[in-house]
C-alpha cells in the first residue's frame, strides 16, 4: 500500500492571528503545485477561523490543524475548545497528547484517548503524538514507554474507527535541540510503532497508518528520513514557522 506523505505544521503559541494568516497564505503560494503531498499547519487557537477562511479563499490544498481539544462535546470547562468547535472552525486535523502537554499541562494517557474519540466523532484526523524523554531512552526504556503509550492511548478504539489515525513519533529529547534521532533509529521505532498496530489492531490498518517523525526536522535532514519507508511524514515545529524553510521540507522529494 502506497502511504501518501504529510509534511505538518505545529506552529505551537506563536503567530498572532495576523502573523498566521500572513504565514500561511505565503506558504499556500509556495506550495500551490504541489498534489502528491498532504500538508497540514496548525496555528494557535486564536488564529484558526481566520486562517482557513483565507485558504480557502484561495482554493489552497493545505490543511489547517488544532494543537488540542477537549473530549467533551460542550459544558462548563472554562478555556476549553470541543471537537464540534474546530470542525466548525475548518479544522481537518488535530494534534492530540504532545509531549509538552503532557509534560507542562498533564495530559495522561487516558486524556489522550478520550481525546481521539472526540475527533474522531467529528470527523477530524486525529495526530497521536508519542515519544520517549533523554532519561527513558538513556535507561532503554523506548519501546516500554511507547507500548504503554499507544496500548493506552487508543485502548477501547476499534480497527474500523481508526482508518485517519495520524501517530507522529516525537521523541522528546529531539524536540526544539537541534538533536535530532538518526533516520534509521526512527525508521526501526516506527518498524516497531507500526508492528505494534498490527499486533493490537490488524495488517490493514497497520499497513496504511501514516506514522510521522517529529523532532528538529529541518530542510537539510528531511530528505534522509522519507527516504525510510517507514517514516511517512513530518511533524515539524520551529522550521515550520518561517514559509521558506517550511516549503522546502514540503519539497523534499523535489
Ligand atoms: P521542533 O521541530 O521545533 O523540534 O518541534 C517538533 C515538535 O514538537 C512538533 O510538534
Amino acid at each position: 500500500m502506497t502511504i501518501s506523505p504529510l509534511i505538518a505544521g505545529n506552529w505551537k503559541m506563536f503567530k498572532t492571528c495576523s502573523e498566521a494568516v500572513k504565514t500561511a497564505k505565503r506558504i499556500a503560494e509556495l506550495a500551490k503545485d504541489i498534489t502528491d503531498i498532504d500538508i497540514m499547519v496548525a496555528p494557535p487557537f486564536t488564529a484558526i477561523e481566520a486562517v482557513s477562511e483565507a485558504l480557502l479563499s484561495i482554493n489552497s490544498r493545505v490543511r489547517v490543524g488544532a494543537q488540542n481539544l477537549f473530549y467533551k462535546s460542550e459544558g462548563a470547562y472554562t478555556g476549553e475548545i470541543s471537537a464540534n468547535m474546530l470542525k466548525s472552525a475548518g479544522v481537518s486535523y488535530v494534534i492530540v497528547g504532545h509531549s509538552e502537554r503532557r509534560q507542562y499541562f498533564g495530559e495522561t494517557d487516558d486524556d489522550v484517548r478520550k481525546k481521539i474519540g472526540a475527533a474522531l466523532e467529528s470527523n477530524l484526523i486525529p495526530v497521536m503524538c508519542i515519544g520517549e524523554t533523554e532519561s527513558e531512552k538513556k535507561e532503554e526504556k523506548t519501546f516500554y514507554v511507547l507500548d504503554k503509550q499507544i496500548e493506552n492511548g487508543l485502548k477501547g478504539l476499534r480497527s474500523n474507527e481508526l482508518g485517519t489515525l495520524v501517530i507522529a513519533y516525537e521523541p522528546v529529547w529531539a524536540i526544539g535541540t537541534g538533536n535530532t534521532a538518526s533516520p534509521n533509529e526512527a525508521e526501526s521505532v516506527h518498524r516497531y510503532i507500526r508492528a505494534k498496530i498490527a499486533k493490537m489492531f490488524d495488517n490493514k490498518l497497520s499497513e496504511g497508518i501514516r506514522i510521522l517523525y517529529g523532532g528538529s526536522v529541518k530542510p537539510d535532514n528531511i530528505s534522509e528520513l522519507m527516504s525510510h519507508h517507514n517514516i511517512n511524514g513530518a511533524l515539524v515545529g520551529g522550521a515550520s514557522l518561517d514559509p521558506e524553510s517550511f516549503i522546502k521540507i514540503i519539497k523534499y522529494n523535489k
